[in-house]
This record gives C-alpha cells, sequence and structure tokens, in this order.
C-alpha cells in the first residue's frame, strides 16, 4: 500500500540510489553524488544532512569519521545491480541504504546482503512477491502493508461504513491484494460490503469513479501513489463527487504530498495518513534545505512537502550509526572488503544486525524501533484530514494500542459549507408550488418563477447562505423506478447527482426514502378525489313538484277524488247530514237539504289538504271520521312537502352520483385516473389494499389512458368528461378554490409529506458527518 514511490521498472528517470557508508579509520571512501534530476526527492540532500549532523556532533574517541559513498541506480536492473554490488562489497561497507524504488534491484540487493551478511536498511515498499523467508539482514524502515490495511480497517470502522470501495491502481495491486486480508476479515466479520477495483491499463479513474457514484458508495480507499491519487481526486471533482457525502480515505504516506488545496474544498472528508514527526529538532532544518535546494535547481518545487523517502533515508542513516556506535563498545567494528568471488562473509555482520533490531531513537518518520522480523514497531501513524487551514490531526494509530480518534471531531458548519456556494435545484411546474410568472418571456434565471416553494427556497437560502439555480426537471416527471432499476424525473436527478435538491411538491414515500434523502414533510397531505360540481337541473316551472315523484301526486289525486266520492256518499246516507236550514217557516217544515252537494264534497277536501277549511262542516259522526282521516292523511303529505322541498332545493347543487372512494371503485361509469409517473399513480401501483388493488388494475388496463401528464390536464379533463382525477389533497383545495364547479369527493385515502430532495447521505448531518 505504501508503495508511494515505486518506479515502474520502464521509468529510468526516477533516480534511484543505492547508498551505503562505512564507518572508516583509514578508508575514505568517493561519494559519487552526480544526480541527473535537478528537482530530486532530496534524498541525497537528506544523506548529506545526517552524515554532516553525526560528523558534527560524534565523540571522536568512540566512533570514526563517516562516510556515505552514493551509488546512482539508472535502470532498474538485476544484472546490473549484481555488479554494483560486487564493486560496493569490495570496498567494504557496514550497511547498505537501499533504494526507495525498482523492486528488482530490491531483491537483488536483499539477497547479495544477506549472502555477505552486510545489514540492508530498506525503505522501499514490500516487495511485490512476498519474500517467504525474509533475509536476516533486511530492516524495513518503512511501515507495512499490514498495519495499513489495519489503520484503514479501524477508520472504516470509526466512520460507520457499511460500504467501501477499494481503488487500486495499476502497479500496485496484485501486491496490496494480498494486504487486504486485514480489510477483507474486518468487513467479512461486521457484514458490511467492500468491493475493490482496479484501475486499468488506461490510468483513467473516470468510468472507475462513474461506476462506485451510480453503486452509492460513500467511503472511497484509495490506494495508489500521491501523483495518481491526486488525479483520482481531479476526475472525481469533476464528477461532483467531492461532496460532504463522500470520505476518502488515502492509504499513501504522502497525503501531505496531494495538493488538496487545488481540488478539494474542505466540504468532503478526506483522511489520509501521516509519519512524520513536525517537532523533531531536525525536521525544519530538513524542510528548510530541501526548498532551498529545489528553489536554486527547479523552477517551481516538485513536491507540496516532503517526501517520504527522504526521510526515511534520513533515520536510516542514524540508525545504523546509532547500532554501529553501540556494537563498538563491545568489539571494534572495522569494516571489511568482500569480493563476489569468495564465499567470506563480514564478521561482525550478525552482530551488527542484532544490536539494528534493538535501535530505539525519534527519528523525522517518528519512533523508530524494530521487531524481531525487522519491520516497525512500536510507532504512530497519525490521521489527518483536511480542513479550511490544511491538514489537520483527527487520531493516532499507533502500532500496538490501535486507533484512537479524537473525542470531539470538529464538526462541520453547515452554514460555512454553503457559504457562497450555488446549488442546482431541480423542480417541476406544479401550482401552486412552481410556477412561472406572467411575463416570465422579460425575466431571467430564478426570477421568472414563483409560487409556495420558490418562496419557501428563498428563506432556505436566506437562513443557510447559499445561492441556488432553478432548474426544470428535463423529463418533467417527478420520479418513478423504471424496470431497469433506474430512476426517471427529479429522483432520477438527484441519484445522478445532477442536482444538489430538489425542491417541489415531491412526495415522501418509502420507495423514494431508499434512493433519497428528504427533508421533515413542510406540508403534510394526502391523496384525494376530485370530482365537477354535478350540474343539477336548473330549477324550472313546476319544480315546486320535485319534492314528490309523479307517482305519489297521481296517488294523491286518486285519494282526493276516493275521498271527495266516499264523503259525497257518507252524506248522502246518513241522516244527520240532512236538516231544515229554516225550521220556523211555515209551510217548509219538511224541507231537508244536505250541505254535502257534489260540488262542496269536492271542495271541502280541498280546503283541507290546503289547511285551510271551508265553511262547510260535518255533522255526522260518518263525516267527521271522513274528514278526520283526510285531514290526518293531509298533515303528513304537507308535512313532507314542505321538508323535501328546502332540502331539494339545498341539496340539489351538491348532489353526486358517487360520495366515497368505494362508490368509485364499485362502478364504471366514471372514468378515474391520477398523474403519470407521480407518487399517487405509484400509490396504487403498490396497494396492497384489495379496492386500490382494483382501481389500479381498472386503471391500468383502460384505454384509452387514463393517466394524465399534468395537474392542470387533469382538472380539464374533469370538467369537461366524465372522469374523476386522484390527487393531492392540498393541489384539489388549491383548484377547488379557483373553481367552484370542482369539488373533492370523500376523505383523504392516505397521509402522507411533501419534502425537500436531497441526494442520499449528502446533507444528512449527524455530528458534521454523513451519517448512515
Ligand atoms: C504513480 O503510479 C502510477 C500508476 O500506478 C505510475 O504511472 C506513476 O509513475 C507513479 N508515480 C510515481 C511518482 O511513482
Ligand atoms: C566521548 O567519549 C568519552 C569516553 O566514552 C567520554 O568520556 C566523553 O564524555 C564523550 N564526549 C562526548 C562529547 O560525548
Ligand atoms: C570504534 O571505537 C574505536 C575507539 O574505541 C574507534 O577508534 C573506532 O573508529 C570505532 N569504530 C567505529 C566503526 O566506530
Ligand atoms: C458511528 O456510530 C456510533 C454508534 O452508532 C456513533 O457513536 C459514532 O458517533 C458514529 N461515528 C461517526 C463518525 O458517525
Ligand atoms: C517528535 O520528536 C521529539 C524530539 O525527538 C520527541 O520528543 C517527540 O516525542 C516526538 N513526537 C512524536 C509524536 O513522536
Ligand atoms: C519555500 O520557501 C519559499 C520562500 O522562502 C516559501 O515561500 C515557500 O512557502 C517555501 N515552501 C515550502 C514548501 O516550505
Ligand atoms: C456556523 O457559522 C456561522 C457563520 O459562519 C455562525 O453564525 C454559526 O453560529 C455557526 N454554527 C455553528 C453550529 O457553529
Ligand atoms: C464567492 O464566490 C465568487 C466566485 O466563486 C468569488 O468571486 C467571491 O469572492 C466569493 N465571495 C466570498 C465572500 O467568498
Ligand atoms: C433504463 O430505462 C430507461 C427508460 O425506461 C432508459 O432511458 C435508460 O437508459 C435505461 N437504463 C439502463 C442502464 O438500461
Ligand atoms: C362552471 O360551470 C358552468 C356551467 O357549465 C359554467 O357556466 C361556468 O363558467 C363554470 N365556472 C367556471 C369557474 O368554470
Amino acid at each position: 500500500m505504501e508503495k508511494t514511490i515505486v518506479s515502474s521498472v520502464n521509468n529510468g528517470f526516477n533516480p534511484v540510489f543505492v547508498l551505503f557508508f562505512f564507518c572508516l579509520c583509514s578508508l575514505s571512501s568517493a561519494a559519487i553524488l552526480d544526480d541527473p534530476m535537478e528537482c530530486s526527492r532530496g534524498e541525497r540532500l537528506a544523506i548529506t544532512l545526517a552524515k554532516d549532523s553525526i560528523n558534527r556532533n560524534s565523540n571522536r574517541s568512540t566512533t570514526g569519521k563517516l562516510e556515505v559513498d552514493i551509488f546512482e541506480l539508472l535502470r532498474d536492473s538485476e544484472y546490473e545491480m549484481g555488479e554494483t554490488m560486487c564493486q560496493i562489497m569490495s570496498k567494504g561497507v557496514v550497511a547498505v541504504l537501499g533504494p526507495s524504488a525498482s523492486p528488482a534491484s530490491n531483491s537483488i540487493i536483499s539477497n547479495i546482503c544477506g549472502e555477505k551478511e552486510v545489514p540492508y536498511v530498506k525503505v522501499a515498499p514490500e516487495d511485490i512477491l512476498k519474500v517467504q523467508f525474509p533475509r536476516f539482514t533486511t530492516l524495513d524502515l518503512r511501515p507495512t502493508n499490514t498495519d495499513i490495511s489495519l489503520a484503514v480497517a479501524g477508520l472504516l470502522t470509526f466512520f460507520n461504513g457499511t460500504t467501501a470501495c477499494l481503488i487500486c491502481a495499476q502497479a500496485d495491486c496484485e501486491y496490496s491484494l494480498l494486504n487486504l486480508e486485514q480489510l477483507l476479515r474486518q468487513f467479512l466479520i461486521s457484514k458490511e460490503t467492500l468491493s475493490v477495483r482496479m484501475l486499468d491499463d488506461s490510468q483513467d479513474p473516470t468510468p472507475l469513479l462513474k461506476e462506485i457514484r451510480d453503486d452509492k458508495t460513500a467511503t472511497i480507499i484509495v490506494d495508489a501513489n500521491a501523483t495518481m491519487s491526486h488525479i483520482i481526486l481531479e476526475r472525481a471533482s469533476e464528477l461532483g463527487m467531492l461532496s460532504v457525502y463522500y470520505t476518502y480515505i488515502f492509504t499513501s504516506l504522502e497525503f501531505s504530498l496531494l495538493r488538496l488545496d487545488d481540488v478539494a474544498d474542505q466540504r468532503v472528508n478526506i483522511v489520509g495518513f501521516s509519519v512524520f514527526n513536525k517537532t523533531h529538532p531536525f525536521f525544519q532544518d530538513f524542510v528548510l534545505s530541501l526548498n532551498r535546494s529545489w528553489q536554486e535547481n527547479c523552477d517551481h518545487a516538485p513536491f507540496a512537502g516532503t517526501p517520504l523517502s527522504s526521510a526515511l533515508l534520513f533515520d536510516a542513516v542514524y540508525a545504523v550509526v546509532a547500532a554501529v556506535q553501540e556494537l563498538n563498545r563491545s568489539q571494534n567494528v572495522g569494516a571489511t572488503q568482500l569480493s563476489c568471488k569468495s564465499s567470506k562473509i563480514w564478521e561482525h555482520g550478525t552482530s551488527l544486525m542484532n544490536y539494528l533490531r534493538m535501535v530505539e531513537l525519534e527519528g523525522l518518520t517518528g519512533h523508530i524501533e524494530f521487531n524481531s522480523k525487522g519491520q516497525r514497531s512500536n510507532y504512530a501513524l497519525r490521521i489527518m484530514q483536511n480542513s479550511k487551514d490544511g491538514l489537520r490531526q483527527i487520531g493516532l494509530w499507533h502500532s500496538e494500542d490501535g486507533l484512537s480518534m479524537e473525542k470531539k471531531l470538529p464538526s462541520i458548519n453547515v452554514t460555512d459549507t454553503l457559504f457562497n456556494t450555488t446549488l442546482t435545484i431541480t423542480t417541476i411546474l406544479e401550482n401552486p408550488y412552481v410556477m412561472l410568472r406572467q411575463n416570465h418571456q422579460e425575466l431571467e434565471g430564478n426570477d421568472r418563477y414563483e409560487g409556495f416553494c420558490v418562496d419557501m427556497l428563498k428563506e432556505l437560502a436566506d437562513i443557510l447562505k447559499f445561492k441556488y439555480r432553478i432548474r426544470l426537471v428535463a423529463d418533467g416527471l417527478y420520479g418513478v423506478p423504471g424496470a431497469n432499476g433506474t430512476w426517471t424525473g427529479m429522483v432520477g436527478e438527484l441519484i445522478s447527482r445532477k442536482a444538489d435538491l430538489a425542491v417541489a411538491g415531491l412526495t415522501i414515500t418509502a420507495e423514494r426514502e431508499k434512493v433519497i434523502d428528504f427533508s421533515k414533510p413542510f406540508m403534510t397531505l394526502g391523496i384525494s378525489i376530485m370530482y365537477r360540481v354535478h350540474l343539477g337541473r336548473r330549477p324550472g316551472y313546476f319544480s315546486f313538484l320535485d319534492p314528490f315523484s309523479p307517482g305519489v301526486w297521481l296517488f294523491m289525486l286518486l285519494a282526493y277524488l276516493a275521498v271527495s266520492c266516499v264523503l259525497f256518499l257518507v252524506a248522502r246516507l246518513t241522516p244527520y247530514e240532512w236538516y231544515n236550514p229554516h225550521p220556523c217557516l211555515k209551510g217548509r217544515c219538511n224541507l231537508l237539504i244536505n250541505q254535502y252537494s257534489l260540488g262542496n264534497s269536492f271542495w271541502f277536501p280541498v280546503g283541507g289538504f290546503m289547511q285551510q277549511g271551508s265553511t262547510i262542516a260535518p255533522r255526522a259522526l260518518s263525516t267527521r271520521c271522513v274528514s278526520g282521516v283526510w285531514w290526518a292523511f293531509t298533515l303528513i303529505i304537507i308535512s313532507s312537502y314542505t321538508a323535501n322541498l328546502a332540502a331539494f332545493l339545498t341539496v340539489q347543487r351538491m348532489e353526486v352520483p358517487i360520495e366515497s372512494v368505494d362508490d368509485l371503485a364499485d362502478q364504471t361509469a366514471i372514468e378515474y385516473g391520477t398523474m403519470h409517473g407521480g407518487s399517487t399513480m405509484t400509490f396504487f401501483q403498490n396497494s396492497r389494499y384489495q379496492t386500490y388493488q382494483r382501481m389500479w388494475n381498472f386503471m391500468h388496463s383502460k384505454q384509452p389512458s387514463v393517466f394524465v401528464k399534468s395537474t392542470e390536464e387533469g382538472i380539464a379533463r374533469v370538467l369537461n368528461s366524465n372522469y374523476a382525477y386522484l390527487l393531492e389533497s392540498t393541489m384539489n383545495e388549491y383548484y377547488r378554490q379557483r373553481n367552484c364547479n370542482l369539488t373533492q369527493i370523500g376523505g383523504l385515502l392516505d397521509t402522507k409529506g411533501y419534502g425537500i430532495g436531497m441526494p442520499l447521505g449528502e446533507w444528512r448531518m449527524t455530528d458534521g458527518r454523513p451519517g448512515k
């Protein structure tokens, strides 16, 4: 993983040094210092600095003068390296400090040093092919890949990432994959998913990043050298993947060399490792000398910070000197000239190696100590995160104690992160949420729109201090999942991150919640039925007859006739209705008359019916009974007529053929439908409730389609045909207020809320970091 400075075999221009040094008393060595690369990594400079400071301070009585011979490697070739090693051995050295790259040369150096028992301090990354029996004489100064894997695994756990993706730059891959064991083990235990993507020969990370974006993986581990890491960040920036949603973990130990300022702002969480001890007394000197050397030799500094390999070489020199000094206390160490042709070995080699393993010192790269395998131990990787003021340490991974993060991670201030950013808002024209102004042709940009959501957005932007650009969704849909799993509409735009927010009458549904985030609902509503007001007949001349059906009227007429006839007959038959109107008149005593003549018999019930009475009063019990029955009848009839008439006149306008969603579902005369590709449609599509399922089957199979493109179209259809439109209650209310020919039928079918849509994870702030 830390193969950051690996130069590929054919990369001839990478200066590679083999350095060795003599603790000498008599021999003076020739240091070959010509460096074809003017802007080097400063490895030679580091060695010279270390050598000078050691020679200046060392106790002449116990140590000889330190000399370092520098050999230059122009090619990473095993054969040439073999030759060089023979030359080096024949000069007599106490240790060899290896090249910082060149895997082939490294293995030859390791073998020859092992053969001759000359300690070899390696600063290169671990071998691609793991040496099965590592040479006893090799010391690894770089932190091992296993350690870095452990640190990355710890970080992943800390960031609570359930899915992560590892991007692996080609040259490093097969080898770093070997070291994924730790990572994979960690993930297998916690049932999280780790995908590994390798950069192909084209070295273009764009397709790979797109895949990651589509996978909605939020944690990206980048295993590449500083150069490649920077390219990956640049491409990610182009793809809009440098946002709060993502966490990048760089395994390169040269994290400080990444010019983060060029590509990323503090909104994105970028984490990396550093081993440098910036408080080390030599660190400032070292940085200044490097800077000076670059200023003299280069147009611009080739690195933004200190290359790791030069610091490691600096420490290597100190480590070897410390060991030799220790050893010289007990035995007089002297370098021996060795020949490739003889089998002679260096007699002090094994002892020196043992002392080297016991070395403990504070170097530029932190505490230096080795374990029995010759690898670094008891050291710390500092965990750095980008922030507003450059890199900041947020934790420490210690090889023994593991990860310890700072208690209080500075939270990202939402206001700060949004300040002066322009967000793309996707929305859809929908009354009353987003509407075009009347004079929108003369206006530009956001001014063209008005409505509830536009006002709300304005307020939001004022509070959070961001700028925004309103863009109408390209396909004019809210968003439903397609057959192939891609989403349409605003939801789709949020998923592909074409937009930062969706501010519209976007319904919060469980399905959408899986692919995007929603704010708290800013409006609660439900699905309702819109139907036109039933156009009743206008009151005509005979509307007063409406309360009773014609049958009732007819039977009333018959009853009247019957009662009149019965009355006439009964009055005729009964003696008590016959009387003398003038009993005192002589000669007329026998004159008897009956007031129930045929005419009066017909008149009397009319008077009763109209509640007016008449001058005719029944005298006999029989006629009184008939009259009483008739009056009782008229009482009931008139009462119910009066009541019916009042109700009839008021209810007439509200009368509708359907009264609830069940009525609607039970009939087929009235068509009904929803907006195409909206949440209402999805509601019916996915409903398990029988009535709604039946309604969905009706809507789905109906030809021509009962789905409409817009609410306006739906309303027009309601007004102009026998059609009921299912829409959200707020919109129903809005349109009902504007057109009294529209009415709502029944209550709400469900309850839900409108929310602001956001790409998954991007805005959800727990403690300032995207949470899961
Ligand atoms: C970084 O890695 C890339 C590909 O892995 C390689 O082409 C490039 O030479 C490396 N750069 C350095 C400075 O090693
Ligand atoms: C040098 O070593 C001698 C003998 O070990 C010791 O007495 C002396 O103090 C040392 N001087 C320094 C500067 O370390
Ligand atoms: C070992 O110590 C002696 C003096 O005790 C000194 O002359 C010699 O140079 C030292 N050798 C090394 C390799 O430091
Ligand atoms: C990870 O989850 C734990 C517990 O759920 C929580 O305490 C911690 O703050 C989370 N860490 C981050 C970085 O969100
Ligand atoms: C850095 O080096 C100084 C001096 O050598 C040492 O005191 C300090 O403990 C070191 N710091 C770390 C974090 O290793
Ligand atoms: C190098 O020195 C120049 C001038 O002194 C300074 O502007 C620059 O920041 C230094 N660069 C580094 C990496 O320290
Ligand atoms: C965020 O920053 C703004 C101004 O930059 C400040 O007014 C606000 O108090 C900060 N909020 C928090 C939670 O620190
Ligand atoms: C906001 O951004 C613009 C362009 O990116 C820049 O010109 C302006 O200075 C910035 N304003 C502030 C206060 O940062
Ligand atoms: C998915 O289907 C939509 C249309 O339904 C189409 O536009 C899109 O290209 C398809 N996507 C894939 C990846 O096939
Ligand atoms: C309501 O319907 C009536 C009759 O069709 C029509 O005259 C009237 O203009 C309509 N009202 C509105 C606001 O459309």
